[in-house]
């Protein structure tokens, strides 16, 4: 299982020190929400602060686009540095176009599926993408509870891949913690997004270690 630390927890007038800390303790790639005040009710960075990090870590950037018409600034977040661009199910009138956009860039592309949106609406474009982000909260805030319920969206969509022999990966984000990594990691994801949980704590490093030993018992 891979782990992506969640920026927004992070100390923003300090995020390289934060960034490297994660880097260190062996983080896979760097989840960076992009959120614009409109399809979720919070502001945070775009693609100005996003390229002012590049050259300062060897850390994918998985780019999380919680935002209204994405089409318009997909060139600007890979231009930032983006090696992988989600963007939501919800916001992308023309998906597949907008798909096709990221693609077009050579890098990977990922679509996300708030709490409330079935696993069914990504039917016909499963073959294109190369990750499936399923929130595990409803989006906007980081440090929010984890919805049970998905790990059932998270089974689903496990068994999709199966019977499509497809090999998209599956990431979740929004809740996890120690508590509850292990369950995430048995439903079906490669890719754990966390937040508060690691940013959050004293100690990032241990953070990060503990939650990899939780899911390997
Ligand atoms: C929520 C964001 C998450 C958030 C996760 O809208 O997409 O990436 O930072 O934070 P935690 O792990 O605290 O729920
Ligand atoms: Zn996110």
């Amino acid at each position: 299982m891979k782990i992506a630390p969640s920026i927004l927890s992070a100390n923003f007038a300090n995020l390289i020190d934060d960034i490297k800390k994660v880097e260190n303790a062996g983080a896979d790639l760097l989840h960076i929400d992009v959120m614009d005040g409109h399809f979720v009710p919070n502001i945070t960075i775009g693609p100005v602060v996003i390229e002012s990090l590049k050259g300062y870590t060897e850390l994918p950037f998985d780019v999380h686009l919680m935002i209204e018409n994405p089409d318009f600034f997909i060139d600007d977040f890979v231009r930032a540095g983006a090696d992988i661009i989600t963007v939501h199910q919800e916001a992308s009138i023309h998906l597949n176009r907008t798909i096709q956009k990221i693609k077009n860039h050579g890098i990977k592309s990922s679509v996300c599926l708030n709490p409330s949106t079935p696993v069914e609406t990504l039917k016909w474009v499963l073959k294109e993408i190369d990750m499936v982000l399923i929130m595990s909260v409803n989006p906007g805030f980081g440090g929010q509870r984890f919805i049970y319920s998905m790990l059932d969206k998270i089974k689903e969509l496990y068994k999709l891949r199966e019977d499509l022999n497809l090999n998209f990966d599956i990431e979740v984000d929004g809740g996890i913690n120690i508590d509850n990594v292990s369950k995430v990691a048995e439903a079906g994801a490669d890719i754990i997004v966390a937040g508060s949980a690691i940013f959050g704590n004293k100690n990032p490093e241990e953070a990060i270690n503990s939650m990899r030993k939780a899911v390997l018992k």
